[in-house]
């Protein structure tokens, strides 16, 4: 087992180049193995999620060559199974887009339930309701959730929540089904809008993504393309909330300035300077910072993915804060880990309220999910001493080369072997 060792205090300094999407690459590959020729996919981010999806791919019996960390090509036609069991779907959630490929491919697929996790209960209903509308018949028995259908027939579908898994498993299922299907309340995060992008690449015929309504009408066949996946606003976010942490100075470069705008807009709000470039966005944080109130919402609000983020710069910043999650329900876990580093931080019901400290001390913490572990290795970069976090195996999920873009940026942070006694001497030594 691995642990991140930090020790805080040094402003960030430099440019950090930031990496494909995560959650647009994890559509992208599913939707890939829908075409028998094959497709080419480009700044794809090297990390975990990614890694299991294409071994679940493979098990099934695509072909995945990976030319490069980035590059990846997928050929689709020597699939033979359309089962993805329990042990893809533990790992990584996202396992259940081959649901709606499969489904859109072969008119059936057979994949395990993926069950709640460490940010709460997490339905799938609306997946469900939206095969069903398109004809599917949907089975769960034994942990494992059936689709099949003679015939996919496309329909009018309103989403009771606004869904950014359903939306993209029914464009899955629905590109390649008869006629017409209109998603209405669909989500609008940018990684529809490039999971969408990359199906007509394809040869589909998608209208709307990026908007509320997404009208698809139904092709016979899909075949290859070669793409270039959207750069991932969420590790953007978090490397420009580092800076703001850290009082440094830090092009976050490889980005969509757009998309990052809500992120942008609080840390101007609360006193950081954000110039925006072309392909890049700089920050500037020379002060401690202001208070704020934050609700997380579908995009384009503030994302729950920089939830944790924010609250961990929130923290530090002057007077009283209140940051409201509003899409997961168990979101504020790593708050008693934050409070062990000395932030002060009360959560009730689903909201947290912050008294900004001046500052953190290091201290043996634990990451409890992904975006909580960044939030910890952001308060370990401005605490005063030594900070080791556990179970960075969540972190390593979503960030490619996390300490080693950091470390370029100036923090004394490592990566070290909990087996290894000597590792946090040799650190501390390496450090001074
Ligand atoms: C995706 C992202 C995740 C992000 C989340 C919200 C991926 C792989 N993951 O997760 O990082 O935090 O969007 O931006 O892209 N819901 C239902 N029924 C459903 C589906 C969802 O009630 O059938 C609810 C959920 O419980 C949640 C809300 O809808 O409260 C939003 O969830 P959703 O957008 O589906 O999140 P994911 O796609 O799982």
């Amino acid at each position: 087992m691995e642990q991140y060792i930090i020790k805080g205090g040094k402003p960030l300094r430099g440019d950090v180049v930031i990496s494909g999407a995560k959650n647009a690459a994890l559509g992208i590959l599913a939707a890939a193995i829908m075409a028998d020729e094959t497709v080419t996919i480009d700044n794809l981010p090297n990390v975990r999620d990614i890694n299991v999806l294409l071994q679940a791919i493979e098990g099934i019996g695509a072909k995945v060559d990976r030319i490069s960390d980035h590059v990846v090509k997928i050929n689709g036609k020597g699939i033979a199974s359309v089962d993805i069991d329990y042990e893809y779907i533990r790992k990584i959630r996202a396992s259940y887009y081959l649901l709606g490929a499969l489904l859109g491919k072969y008119k059936k697929s057979h994949v395990a339930l993926p069950g709640g996790c460490n940010i709460g209960s997490r339905p799938i209903d609306q997946h469900i309701k939206g095969f069903k509308a398109l004809g599917a018949d949907v089975k769960i028995e034994q942990g494992m959730i059936s689709t099949c259908a003679e015939h996919l027939v496309g329909n009018h579908i309103y989403m009771d929540v606004v869904s950014v898994g359903a939306t993209i498993n029914i464009m899955l299922a629905s590109c390649l089904a008869e006629g017409k299907t209109i998603i209405e309340n669909a989500a609008k995060e940018p990684h529809i809008v490039d999971v969408a992008n990359f199906l007509n690449s394809m040869g589909a015929n998608i209208k709307g993504a990026g908007t509320d309504v997404i009208r698809i009408v139904g092709v016979d066949k899909l075949h290859g393309s070669e793409y270039s996946i959207i750069p991932d606003q969420i590790e953007a976010g978090t490397f420009m909330m580092a800076a703001a942490a850290t009082r440094g100075d830090v092009l976050v470069k490889n980005v969509i300035p757009k998309h990052l705008e809500a992120i942008t807009a609080k840390l101007v709000e609360i006193g950081a300077t954000v110039e925006e470039l072309d392909d890049s966005v700089r920050v500037i944080g020379d002060k401690r910072l202001a208070n704020t109130h934050v609700k997380t919402l579908p995009y384009p609000g503030f994302p729950t993915d920089m939830q944790p983020q924010i609250t961990a710069l929130l923290a530090l910043s002057k007077g009283t804060s209140v940051v409201t999650e509003s899409i997961f329900e168990n979101r504020f876990k790593y708050v008693d880990e934050l409070n062990r580093m000395g932030a002060n931080i009360m959560v009730e019901g689903n909201s947290a309220i912050i008294d900004g400290v001046e500052g953190f001390t290091g201290a043996m913490v634990s990451a409890p999910d992904l975006r909580a572990g960044a939030a910890l290795v952001i308060a370990a970069l401005v605490a005063e001493g030594f900070t080791i976090i556990d179970h960075i195996h969540f972190v390593e999920r979503g960030y490619e080369a996390f300490e080693e873009k950091m470390e370029k940026l100036g923090a004394c942070m490592d990566k070290i072997d909990v087996e290894d006694e000597k590792a946090v001497q040799k650190f501390k030594l390496k450090v001074g």
